[in-house]
């Protein structure tokens, strides 16, 4: 270790145990998500399962509640439910990383876990280097730095980053984000026979390929998977322009159907579909674990003119991942479910069968909270609007006529009322996740998602219903 790392893991350290006490004192605090210990979280990192224990890893920043020198924070798990916070993995410590260990990605070869991670640059001049660093660890706990493995190419600015690899047919495989010389997203594909030497095949997705027009002037996290019988390109597009309901965050998280035919390096694709539909959810990746599972983590916020308006901030820390998601693909959708684990979290179930309401706003006994599961079935919304009202703070619309389901909350810094919208053919299943101060609310077994933080008055736990509907209701605790 060198003197400098010893030094900022020391700082880093302090940090957490200084501010230890206001952090666990914020009543947004969640419950059941990963979150920093201080300071900033963004993107999820490095998500593998190795000798049978979940990692995940995070993009952080200890000193302060906004963006910087990332370090990569570190969790396990054996179950996805109870996580230790572990020691630091990454530390922006040398000359080839020193504005940040950006984000990344994990394997496992030959009984070592190998970290593939961005080394971000950022000089006086206002110019920016990128390097693809590697660094690995026998226990999967302590990391030996390696050092870049992999210099910026010609053809792309220093925007070049966030490795995400695999194997497939006894070869490695790379693919990174990048923005072209005409200041285009687009994602590179690299390929390896030792993890140490790289060597360029190309764009394979962006502006001019598979018919996709200019789209995004910056593509990042890209990920490339195989889920029931096709390649999902998943990617992370900055500059899309809002278009009806799509792409009304600052930034996107979405994906591409098709094939990857490895013999020829070509990816043959579809249209670019939106992942999540709420306000917070940026930067997801999946990893596959030893049951065969793709499960996906992603970052439950934004880096938009909003995230320094949240109120966790004056208790010293910010942002927080989501639950993780087992995806599926099926009838030309990636679907997205709470992983089973997490029935782990219930307690106390209340159920209330054959519900029919009509017009008036109504509760049921012992159904409210703020760390509540609530499904819905059987659902039915004969005529006009259904809405679930979450503490006074966030509602959940469906609107029958239209088709379209709206999730609406309180905007932080402005306190306006803002809603995020889709279309849904019929509506027959809610499935929601509230913790302290976020929710995640799956359609129709993952149809589709909405992913928001919210603030509600901590002592308001109140849920209404209201509109012309008929279901079955079950809520839990959880934790
Ligand atoms: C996405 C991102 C990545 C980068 C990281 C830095 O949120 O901008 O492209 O590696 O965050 O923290």
């Amino acid at each position: 270790m060198t003197e400098n790392e010893r030094h900022l893991l020391q700082r880093a350290y302090e940090e957490v145990k200084k501010y230890q006490e206001i952090v666990q004192s914020d009543p947004y605090r969640l419950d059941y998500h990963l979150m920093p210990p201080v300071g900033l979280l963004n993107d999820p990192n490095g998500l593998i399962q190795f000798k049978g224990v979940y990692h995940v890893f995070y993009q952080w920043n200890p000193f302060n509640t906004s963006h910087g020198a990332k370090f990569w924070g570190h969790y396990t798990s054996t179950d996805m439910v109870h996580w230790r916070e572990e020691p630091i993995a990454l530390a922006p410590s040398e000359w080839y990383e020193k504005n940040g260990c950006y984000s990344g990605s994990a394997i496992e070869s030959e009984g070592k876990l190998y970290l593939f991670y961005t080394g971000n640059v950022k000089n006086d001049d206002g110019t920016r280097e990128t390097y693809q660093c590697l660094a690995a660890s026998s226990d999967g706990i302590h990391y030996e730095k390696y050092g870049p493995i992999l210099h910026l190419p010609e053809g792309y600015t220093a925007h070049f980053r966030d490795p995400k690899v695999w194997k497939k047919n006894n070869r490695w495989y790379m693919i990174l984000g990048a923005q072209t010389k005409a200041n285009r997203g687009t994602a590179v594909l690299f390929t390896s026979i030792d993890l140490f030497h790289w060597e360029e095949i190309g764009m394979i997705a962006g502006a001019g390929i598979n018919g996709l027009e200019d789209f995004g002037y910056m593509w990042e996290c890209p990920d490339l998977f195989y889920l029931n019988g096709k390649d999902i390109l998943m990617v992370s597009p900055q500059g899309l322009d809002p278009n009806g309901h799509l792409y009304n965050n600052l930034f996107q998280s979405g994906y591409f159907i098709g094939e990857f035919d490895y013999a020829n390096n070509k990816y043959q694709s579809g249209p670019f579909i939106e992942l999540d539909r709420g306000f917070d959810f940026y930067a997801p990746q999946t990893f596959m674990d030893e049951t065969g599972r793709t499960i996906l983590y992603g970052w439950m916020g934004m880096t938009d003119e909003y995230e320094q308006y949240q109120p966790t901030i004056s208790y010293n820390w910010v942002h927080a991942l989501t639950i993780p998601r087992k995806l599926e693909y099926k009838k030309g959708k990636v679907y997205q479910k709470p992983v089973e684990e997490l029935t782990k979290l219930r307690k106390d179930r209340i159920i209330v069968n054959n519900v029919k309401i009509k017009d008036q706003q109504v509760q049921f006994d012992g159904v409210e909270g703020k760390t509540v599961e609530l499904v819905l079935e059987a659902l039915k919304v004969n005529e006009g609007k259904f809405q679930i009202s979450l503490r006074n703070e966030a509602s959940l619309i469906y609107d029958s006529s239209k088709k379209e389901i709206s999730l609406q909350r309180r905007n932080v810094r402005t306190g306006l009322q803002e809603s995020r919208t889709c279309l849904i053919e019929s509506l027959s299943k809610l499935h929601i996740f509230m913790d302290h101060s976020s929710l995640e609310i799956f359609i129709n077994d993952g149809e589709e998602v909405f992913t928001a933080r919210y603030f509600p008055n901590p002592k308001v736990e109140t849920i209404t219903f209201q509109g012309n509907a008929f279901f079955s209701l079950t809520k839990w605790d959880l934790v």
